[in-house]
């Protein structure tokens, strides 16, 4: 008896250890649905019927399983998780024509893959432009059972900011790549949580489009309980915008970056580009008679679009009621200098520290440029605008597909030495190309993005470079030309933060280096939508003969038609 009481406990007590890695099962259908986040009523790529998507919440280990129906009807589909590396699992990246073909309309893909870390990440549609059509959401990943953060809060919350066109991404594609080339400005909304507000009385439109009253475009309302600490996570997955986010009379306390833990520091604005997501903790200990506004601003370009508001609601004030005060202003637009301290001063927190290498393998130097190519307007890498090509570069490379992409290496710098950065190119030409970097497994690369004027006589731009399959250590910042013999003597090596995303800010270098330690092939490039359609990224293959046997599902397009298949 005694015997099988003491089996009974021991077997309990593994269950409850094998029961710590779930796996979480999620079954979305993706389509077309009109909504109207801002009150203007358009077509939106949802899953579930919503946009944003759905919140993935899961554990440090868990595996995430996504049956994914194509329902669009006329489009294919590819879907991304922004910041999970998929160590081991490369073709799960869902990234079209580099780690997979899309998924065609009809079918249904199955996305596996775990998520190793503990974090805030997100994702989205991977193919063309549907981002921005609305198909993106939050993945939030909390630590083991057992273990704590290195900061206390009462509550999680989880917001995306986002910027909303009323002009279809086929309208913005066809726009981009046609002579002359037709831009679409400025986005005519700021959601926060798919939420904003364009004001119907500036529309000609049909009646019944535009409704001020659409229950869809109330604000968003992040209810706090006064006294109380919230955590909150904001991700930024805007089409164009570099955003400040704020809320009323409330400091907010940085603590997490792209899954790192932050040496805190506080802001009043919090500057967020395309692909970064941040935890910042926020004290609801204002009077609590009242409510307050959170508010995001267009910053880094002329804005042309009215902030978007939410609501933070102090319980039990009524959560429809509006702040007594006019929402706070946003920063100044243009001014660099906040935004470049806020990147200086993101560190990461002591006791978490992860050294970087000392000295890089290999050094390359992105020179990003605006172009012409055949008279089309471009984004270049060194003169090399990027085209993805028709078979996924990670099957072509393990099965050794021939004639699927230029094998001949892009360019691996650019005479930065006789290249002003502050003037428009005399020679704005540059060239097409589907070529990639092919780094040596373990090595340790160095990037520089170097920014510099733009086809527009002072101009320069915000590019948050994204990459995929890893973190990189962010080793420094600086405006003006890199200079290669000093600048390297101020990279911060002892505590830099990791990253997935960041800015180059204009005219200015960002500096960073990873290892080429995750076997697969993965993208590295311009976060905001149309500058990657217009070419402005790269590719990195690394230890492709380590990739297991890859999954058939990935296959089906270009020269992999039938291949792998039994
Ligand atoms: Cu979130 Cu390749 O992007
Ligand atoms: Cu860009």
């Amino acid at each position: 008896m005694l015997k099988l009481l003491v089996l009974c406990l021991l077997t309990s007590l593994m269950f409850v250890q094998i029961a710590e890695a779930r796996i979480r099962h999620y079954k979305w259908d993706v389509k077309y649905e009109y909504k109207s986040p801002d009150c203007y009523k358009k077509l939106a790529i949802t899953i579930n019927g919503g946009t944003p998507g759905p919140t993935i919440v899961a554990q440090q280990g868990d595996t995430i399983i996504v049956e994914v129906k194509n329902s669009l009807m006329l489009e294919n589909l590819a879907i991304h998780w922004h910041g999970i590396r998929q160590i081991g699992t490369p073709g799960m990246d869902g990234t079209d024509g580099v780690t997979q073909c899309p998924i065609v309309p009809g079918d249904t893909f199955k996305y596996e893959f775990k998520v190793d870390r503990a974090g805030t990440y997100l994702y989205h549609a991977h193919y063309g432009m549907q981002r921005e059509a609305g198909l993106y959401g939050s993945i939030r990943v909390s630590l083991p059972d057992g273990e704590i953060e290195p900061f206390v809060y009462d509550y999680d919350r989880s917001i995306i900011l986002n910027d909303w066109y009323h002009k279809s991404t086929y309208e913005q594609a066809t726009g981009l790549s046609s002579i002359p080339f037709v831009w679409v400005g400025e986005p005519q909304s700021l959601l926060i949580q798919g939420r904003g507000k364009f004001d119907c009385s500036n529309t000609l439109s049909a009646p019944g489009v535009c409704n001020a009253s659409n229950p869809e475009c109330s604000p968003y309302v992040m209810t706090v309980i006064p006294g109380k600490t919230y955590r909150l996570r904001i991700g930024s997955l805007t089409a164009l915008s570099s955003l400040s986010f704020q809320i009323e009379g409330h400091n907010m306390t940085v603590v997490e970056a792209d899954g790192s833990y932050v040496e805190p520091f506080v802001v009043k604005n919090l500057f967020i580009y395309s692909g970064e997501t941040y935890s910042v903790l926020i004290k609801a200990d204002k009077d609590p008679s009242r409510n307050y506004w959170m508010t995001t601003n267009v910053v880094s370009r002329l804005p042309n679009t009215t902030a978007g508001l939410a609501i933070l609601n102090y319980y039990p004030t009524h959560p429809g009621q509006s702040p007594p005060t006019a929402p706070p202003a946003g920063p100044i637009w243009n001014a660099t200098a906040p935004r470049l301290a806020q990147s200086q001063a993101t560190k990461a927190r002591q006791g978490f520290i992860s050294t970087p290498p000392a000295t890089p393998d290999r050094v390359l130097v992105f020179l990003n440029t605006q172009n012409l190519v055949n008279g089309y307007i471009r984004w270049a890498i060194n003169n090399v605008s990027f085209t993805l090509p028709h078979t996924p570069y990670l099957v072509a490379l393990k099965y050794n597909l021939r004639h699927v992409f230029n094998k001949s290496p892009p360019p691996i710098g650019q005479d930065l030495q006789n290249y002003d950065i502050y003037s428009v190119a005399k020679n704005k030409n540059a060239s097409l190309s589907d070529g990639i970097y092919r780094l040596q497994f373990n090595t340790t690369m160095d990037i520089i993005l170097q920014n510099a004027n733009t086809m527009t006589t002072n101009n320069s731009e915000t590019h948050p470079w994204h990459l995929h399959g890893h973190d990189f250590w962010v080793l420094g910042y600086g405006i003006g030309k890199f200079d290669i013999h000093n600048d390297h003597k101020k990279y911060n090596l002892v505590n830099p933060i990791m990253k997935n995303t960041v800015p180059v800010h204009p005219y200015g270098w960002t500096a960073l280096r990873f290892k080429a330690d995750n076997p697969g092939v993965w993208l590295f490039h311009c976060h905001i939508e149309s500058h990657f359609h217009m070419g402005m990224g790269v590719v990195f293959e690394e230890g492709i003969e380590k990739v297991g046997n890859l999954p058939s599902s990935i296959l089906g397009c270009g020269e992999t038609k039938g291949f792998g298949r039994p």
